[in-house]
């Protein structure tokens, strides 16, 4: 099948990628020029594990433009895969869906062959068919489910183990409202082996915010009772390892620490929130998930002053700026807070990253960025923050080591206390 994808971030450059892999000719369609230029020399426009190899093994059934219009009309399906990102009071900026629902529409009304649409991007309940069916509706003067597909399929990928799981998900979720899209979506997800659910548009919409709602609220959790076996010096991760061992918990996720970031918790969490609200719901339990969050970073450095009371003019070096291992991604890293307080009190932060600190030095020029994990460590204090692999292998003896993400080396020989127990 002839595919196009709109938008080339996270979600955008992996489903086309792993559609390519699968035998599709795919369009990749982004404003920025960056991007298109990445893919067309086989680069991947974001990194991601494998991405690199999997665009360039599928070269010649890829290619990228910023011209919609003629990539919709050159495909038979298009995934709508631009950005949700949280306006000022948390609620969903759905701009670039709405631009590029009606980008799609003005090019619906110069085809005549069927055409199915796929909402990807994150979209609360109810707005494929209350925003985006209308815009297509008026701007090609079709209609939907009759003239061309629309459908809600969304995406469950974490960022540096995307790929994986795209070709083996848990599930796969399909919201349709008409045979032809719910069969154009089952021919497309044919080779991957997994439960598929065929269900109502609006049901997929609110599948993946709960799906994300629901993780956040474990982690939020896991902090919780973290801070509370912390008082009591017990340990955390054996407490959670047993309770994990009920079928009905499951252990995965219940990781204390200093909270999580990224692009999706903190986004789809407060727009669930906005809605809910909308709704007349008051969301006490999401609402105390973001709160919780929020304070979390805090008590690695209320652990930090218990051991250097005055932070002024004192050399603090930060282990980790990616909001995760295994990505350059920043977004809602737990860093921020933490260098925001440090600056605040006259410290000097010496913060080293494997793969993020490019992309954290463009939101904080002003803060010092060591070439290796051993410079950090020369400072006064040391504060981890993202659980990087070799920080596992780095020598603590003798530093004071605050650690938010639970790496097991730092215990041997620091003036230590972690945050996760
Ligand atoms: C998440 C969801 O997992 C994925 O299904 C969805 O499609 C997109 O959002 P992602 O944000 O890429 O994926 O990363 P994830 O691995 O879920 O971690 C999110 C944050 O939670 C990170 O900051 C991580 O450090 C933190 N985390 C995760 C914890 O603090 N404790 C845990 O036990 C697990």
């Amino acid at each position: 099948m002839k595919i196009s994808i709109i938008g080339c971030g996270y979600v955008g450059a992996v489903t086309g990628a792993c559609f390519a892999a699968l035998g599709h000719e795919i369009v990749f369609v982004d404003l920025d020029p960056d991007k298109i230029a990445a893919i067309t020399a086989g680069k991947s426009p974001i990194y991601e594990p494998g991405l690199d190899e999997l665009l360039q093994g599928n070269a010649s059934t890829i290619t990228a433009t910023d011209d919609l219009a003629d990539a919709v009309c050159r495909t038979e399906a298009t995934f709508i895969c631009v950005g949700t990102p949280s306006q000022q009071d948390g609620s969903i900026d759905l701009a670039h869906v709405r631009s590029v629902a009606a980008g799609i529409g003005r090019a619906l009304r110069q085809k005549q062959d069927h055409h199915t649409v796929i909402v990807k991007s994150t979209v609360l309940p109810g707005t494929t068919e209350g925003v985006v069916l209308p815009i297509l509706e008026a701007e090609s003067g079709k209609r939907a489910f009759v003239d061309f597909g629309l459908a809600s399929n969304p995406e469950f990928l974490r960022e540096g183990s995307a790929l994986s799981d795209f070709f083996t998900p848990d599930r796969i979720i399909i919201g349709v409202s008409d045979d032809r899209s719910r069969r154009r979506l089952e021919e497309l997800y044919a080779p991957i082996d997994c439960p598929k659910m065929i269900t109502a548009i609006p049901v997929a919409e609110m599948i993946k915010y709960v799906s994300n709602a629901f993780l956040a609220t474990k982690i939020s959790f896991a902090n919780e009772i973290g801070n509370i076996c912390k008082r009591m010096e017990i340990d955390t991760a054996e407490v959670f390892r047993g309770v994990g061992m009920d079928h009905r918990i499951n252990p995965a996720f219940f990781q204390a620490g200093i909270g999580f970031g990224g692009s999706c918790f903190p986004k789809d969490v407060r727009a669930l929130i906005a809605r809910a609200e909308e709704v007349g719901v008051e969301p006490k339990i999401l609402k105390d998930v973001i709160e919780v969050n929020e304070e979390q970073p805090l008590k690695l450095l209320e652990l930090l002053t218990a051991h250097l009371p005055d932070l002024d003019r004192k050399t603090i070096g930060l282990l980790g700026l990616a909001f995760k291992p295994n990505t350059d991604d920043v977004r809602e890293s737990r860093a921020i807070p933490i260098v925001e307080t440090l600056l605040r009190r006259g410290a000097t932060v010496l913060a080293y990253d494997p793969m993020a600190m490019v992309n954290f030095r463009k939101l904080y020029p002003q803060i010092d960025y060591v070439p290796t994990a051993a410079d950090a460590l020369a400072a006064d204090a040391v504060l981890i923050t993202t659980e990087w692999k070799e920080f596992e292998s780095l020598n603590y003896s003798g530093k004071v080591v605050i650690d938010g993400r639970r790496i097991e080396r730092a215990r041997e020989g620091s003036t230590y206390n972690g945050v996760c127990w």
